[in-house]
């Protein structure tokens, strides 16, 4: 078993072919579930190894298998290679080509990082009992790329050795370059989506009592909302409500028949997250039944709470420590209430997602443009480190 130092500069001295791949990833983003360049530039950074690939059947996903030495068990490492809706302005030597697409997510260092815990770990082979799964998935920007992938028989890539961890990272534009960032329960948030449409009556606005008008219905909806999150829902099993977008009326003497609200709920526990739908359904529909208003609610689900299994988390923790230093790892104190399609994994088998922080170095760490924004720019200095991480989270797992 290499030390983790050894490792850090196996994957340090590999650095240059690391950050190419993600420089030529970041060049050519693709979105969505189906992505056959990117698909295809994995393929080849990978094929040269001791590694069984498999393209998706339904989504332009890789999995890879790579055995080790002697039969044991399997252990998955994940990463996401989808872009987002967003026109790059970060001027960098090798931004996004693609006009209106971005890796503003970092999509493309967390193939990077895999891609180099990969070759580390081809080259350890003989030390390793089990068989590692390399999961390459589009479709993590809302278009549930896991659970397709899940579908297909991920957790048993190996027959009769199937998946029993995983581990994933996931990089920040804001967080201090080379830190590591994880805990134990909900990392990241339940995402739900729902939208709301009021029945009214038009009319002149001259005369309402003629009509039935929808905005009054709609505002006290808005608040009634916010009273039932701060008067129902506990505090230390939170919830966020938002009311995102409202639409309704053209003109200033015109009621309008109609009015239309959506936005977000945000949970941290299955109970909760159901608890609340079913709150906000209620609230909404039934103000506006005492308004005499039909109402028309839709909940569409989004993803589950990313749960960290509290052991793995500290492994992750303990296994960056070691590579990094221990003022590398700050505790996490609170989840994130953004949410990740790695919770499908999560949901499967014991497992952990972390952050690496790729703040470049220099920049207000108020001031730097967070993950998503058209400014975003990750440090590629951490680039070995995460995948020296990955490859630690491996190793150790099929040691055991
Ligand atoms: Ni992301």
């Amino acid at each position: 078993m290499p030390t983790p130092a050894e490792l850090l500069a196996a994957a340090t001295a590999d650095a240059d072919r690391t950050i190419d791949l993600r420089r030529r990833l970041h060049r050519r983003p693709e979105m969505g579930l189906h992505l056959p360049d990117t698909q295809a530039t994995v393929m080849a950074a990978l094929g040269g190894l001791p590694i069984e690939l498999t393209p998706g059947r339904s989504t332009t996903s890789v999995v890879g298998v790579l055995r080790g030495a002697r039969p044991g068990p399997t252990y998955l490492l994940r990463a996401d290679m989808d872009a987002l809706p967003v026109q790059e302005d970060t001027g960098l030597p090798f931004a996004s080509e693609v006009p209106g697409v971005m890796h503003a997510c970092g999509h493309d260092t967390h193939v990077a990082m895999l891609v180099g815990a990969a070759r580390l770990l081809a080259e350890r082979r003989d030390e390793i009992a089990g068989q590692v799964v390399f999961m390459v998935q589009p479709g993590e920007e809302g278009f549930h790329g896991a659970r397709y992938m899940l579908d297909e028989g991920l957790l048993d890539a190996v027959p009769g050795a199937p998946v029993s961890g995983a581990f994933a990272l996931h990089s920040s534009s804001t967080l201090a370059s080379g830190t590591v960032h994880v805990r134990p329960g909900p990392i990241m948030a339940a995402a739900d989506q729902w939208r709301l449409t009021l029945h009214g009556r038009g009319g002149h606005a001259s005369e309402p009592a003629r009509t039935r008008d929808p905005i009054p219905v709609a505002a006290e909806i808005v608040l009634a909302l916010q009273s039932m999150v701060t008067r129902r829902v506990p505090v230390t099993d939170p919830a966020v409500v938002t009311v995102a977008h409202i639409a309704a009326g053209s003109t200033n003497n015109v009621i309008p028949d109609s009015a239309f609200l959506e936005g977000t709920i945000r949970t941290l526990s299955a109970g909760r997250r159901a608890d609340v739908v079913e709150s906000v359904r209620r609230v909404a529909e039934l103000v506006a039944a005492a308004h005499d208003m039909p109402a028309d609610f839709v909940h569409e689900p989004g993803y589950p709470v990313t749960a960290n299994d509290a052991g793995v988390a500290g492994r992750v923790a303990a296994a960056a420590a070691e590579l990094l230093g221990p003022d590398a790892v700050p505790p996490m104190a609170e989840p994130l209430m953004g949410a990740e399609d790695f919770s499908y994994v999560l949901e499967r088998v014991p497992g952990a997602m972390a952050w690496i922080g790729a703040r470049p170095q220099g920049v207000d760490p108020d001031e730097a443009p967070p993950n998503h924004s058209n400014l975003a720019v990750f440090d590629e200095a951490p680039l070995p480190a995460g995948a020296a991480l990955y490859a630690l989270m491996a190793l150790r797992a099929l040691a055991a």
